[in-house]
């Protein structure tokens, strides 16, 4: 008997692929590289996503096809390659070409303002004249919707150099992705580690975040699965540890960075945020009441050689301006919003120095 590629398309016609209902060879599956030696039979199949749910089956398919309509004696079995017509995920460590400098927002205790802080220090930095990118990474407790007030924000997608690339939300001068977007926080919970990692994965890779000065990530509090998604995807310019001066928050805050700077992690400290420093009631702008213990984390900076960054007072309208999604650093004629901007400033000349740092040295040769 003699085998030629139309009896093998005949056959891959009675083949319907589930996702569209087509049948293969119309739905445009079959790669025309059909090769027929003697009884031997290989071609391959193409499917849009690596991922596709329904590849195991349709191959499978096509090999009882191909023993039923061609031949039972036809040498298929194994012979099928799957290919995706979707351009490969560039390589962890090649992620995000174009963005200069990649920032992690931690704390070790929940609730001492890292979500504040990055959504204000992402505004300040724009503001500052940078391109940013801010995404919140903190899976079960998402902040940054209502933080920037787009809640209802539902991000597109556009196809880019043959990838379905995700579009971030563009507010206040800075590029917003958030998993609260994607995700019902309560049924979130219900998620386990790797599920969320996969999709943050996605929050990173598939996402059209262009040319950036600074990407920052708000972190869940903690250590946790999510951390080291990050820092095995990304190559991360550095992390910002924000802390209250309170005893319990400053001993996970000691944790938090050596997380980062442990030898297998080796992902430098920039420096810490004390936030909550003081209290000052507007009444009595002079004073200063130091609610949960005086410079904690100036000193805790001190003890671990890291730089302090900033202070940020606990101020109402910080708190207001979060719950109602115009971040306090878009006011820079206020105190608050000096305050950041200062952080940010700082920030900036800890990466500088970082940078010139890890910078080959210039070799001038003298004559
Ligand atoms: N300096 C401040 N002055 C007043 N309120 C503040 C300040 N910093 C943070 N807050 C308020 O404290 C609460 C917790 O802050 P935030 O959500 O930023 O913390 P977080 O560390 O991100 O928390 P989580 O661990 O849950 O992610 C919020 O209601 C926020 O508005
Ligand atoms: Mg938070």
């Amino acid at each position: 008997m003699t085998i030629y590629p139309k009896l093998i398309l005949d056959a891959l016609a009675t083949v319907r692929y589930p996702g569209t209902g087509k049948n293969l060879v119309e739905a445009g599956m079959v790669e025309d590289n059909i090769r027929i030696e003697g009884m031997k039979v290989s071609f391959s199949l193409l499917f849009e996503k690596p991922t596709d749910p329904f590849m195991k089956s349709v191959v499978k398919a096509a090999e009882t096809a191909i023993l039923t309509y061609v031949g039972k004696d036809v040498e298929i079995e194994g012979n099928i390659t799957v290919k995706s017509t979707q351009a490969p995920r560039p390589e962890v460590g090649k992620l995000l070409p174009e963005v200069k400098n990649i920032v992690g927002i931690s704390s070790g205790k929940g609730g001492v303002g890292k979500s504040t802080v990055s959504a204000n220090l992402a505004v300040a930095l724009a503001k500052l004249g940078y391109k940013v990118g801010l995404l919140d990474a903190d899976v079960f407790g998402p902040s940054m919707p209502k933080m920037f007030q787009v809640e209802d924000a539902r991000p597109y997608t556009e196809k880019v150099n043959g990838r379905e690339l995700i579009i971030p939300v563009e507010k206040y001068g800075v590029k917003l992705l958030s998993m609260g977007f994607f995700v019902d926080p309560q049924q979130a919970t219900l998620w386990r580690g790797g599920m969320a990692s996969n999709a943050l994965k996605q929050l990173i890779a598939d996402v059209q975040w262009g040319d950036l000065d600074y990407f920052l990530i708000d972190l869940p509090p903690g250590t946790s699965d999510i951390h080291l998604t990050v820092v095995q995807t990304l190559a991360m310019t550095g992390a910002v540890v924000v802390s209250t001066p309170q005893a319990v928050a400053l001993a996970d805050a000691r944790k938090g960075i050596n997380m980062f700077t442990n030898e297998k992690v080796n992902v430098p400290i920039l420096g810490l945020v004390e936030n909550m420093a003081w209290f000052t009631p507007a009444e009595l702008p002079e004073n200063k009441y130091y609610i949960f213990g005086k410079e904690g984390v100036k000193k805790l900076a001190e003890e671990m050689n890291v730089p302090l960054l900033g202070q940020i007072p606990i101020v109402q309208s910080i708190c207001e301006s979060g719950d109602n999604g115009t971040p306090v650093a878009l006011d820079e004629d206020s105190v608050t919003g000096r305050a950041f901007l200062s952080l940010a400033a700082s920030m900036v000349r800890q990466v500088d120095r970082r940078n010139v740092e890890a910078a080959p040295t210039k070799i001038v040769e003298m004559h």
